[in-house]
């Protein structure tokens, strides 16, 4: 296993289930009023958002790098009687990307303080190239740390603002940002903590 793989399988193996299983708000809010169509979910973690995109009709293909968290999101659809709309599909994005153009890609939270140093730019370069004429490119990103998060010792990580994002794309002319904003949302923590976090919405259209 390469450290990625083994950072966020252990991630995975460690904890019963560690979203809430739920769709993200910010997906939802930004999705909810689209045609469903086909979606890549990058980093889809343990499906919810994944699901919930099938659930409103999208082909879905969800990729991340942990085989344990794929292997819950496939479960839950199954159970869900969703797995037909579902590919769940194993890569290492800063090795290897699914084939295909999509209606929707989207990145919720693709972060990772293992990852090497431009690998998360390069990632979402290669999701613009496989949005669809007439897709959606929809980037959701942390902006901060949770307001309880504490880390001892420290995690090196700094979150890009929407500017950076969109500058590493290097998109053609063909696109246009439909949103792009900071969003403060309230939160609990894995343990009851009740705080705030900032994230970044970025929506792009390929026309
Ligand atoms: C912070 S979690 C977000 C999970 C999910 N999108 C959500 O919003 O709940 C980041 C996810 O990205 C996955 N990931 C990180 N680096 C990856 C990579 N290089 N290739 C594939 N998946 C990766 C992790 O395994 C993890 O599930």
């Amino acid at each position: 296993m390469d450290t990625t793989e083994e950072f966020w399988e252990t991630f995975y193996r460690d904890r019963d289930q560690v979203w809430t299983g739920k769709a993200n708000e910010l997906l939802v809010r930004e999705v909810a009023h689209l045609a469903p169509g086909t979606a890549l979910d990058l980093g889809c973690g343990e499906g919810g958002d994944a699901l919930w995109l099938a659930e409103q009709g999208w082909v879905v293909t969800a990729v991340d790098v942990s085989t344990t968290a794929l292997a819950r999101g496939a479960a839950r659809a199954t159970e869900a009687g969703l797995a037909a709309r579902i590919d769940w599909q194993r890569h290492d994005l800063g090795r290897s990307f699914p084939t295909g153009v999509f209606d929707l890609v989207s990145a919720q939270f693709l972060h990772s303080s293992v990852a090497p140093e431009g690998e998360r730019e390069s990632i979402l370069a290669r999701a613009a190239e496989a949005v669809a004429p007439g897709g959606v490119l929809l980037i959701v990103g942390h902006a901060e740390w949770a307001s309880f998060q504490r880390h001892d010792p420290p995690v090196e990580y700094r979150f890009p603002t929407n500017a950076e994002v969109l500058a590493s794309l290097k998109l053609d002319g063909g696109w246009v940002v439909e949103v792009d904003e900071s969003v403060e949302r309230e939160m609990t923590g894995p343990n009851g903590e009740h705080g705030t976090r900032a994230d970044h919405v970025l929506r792009l259209r390929r026309t």
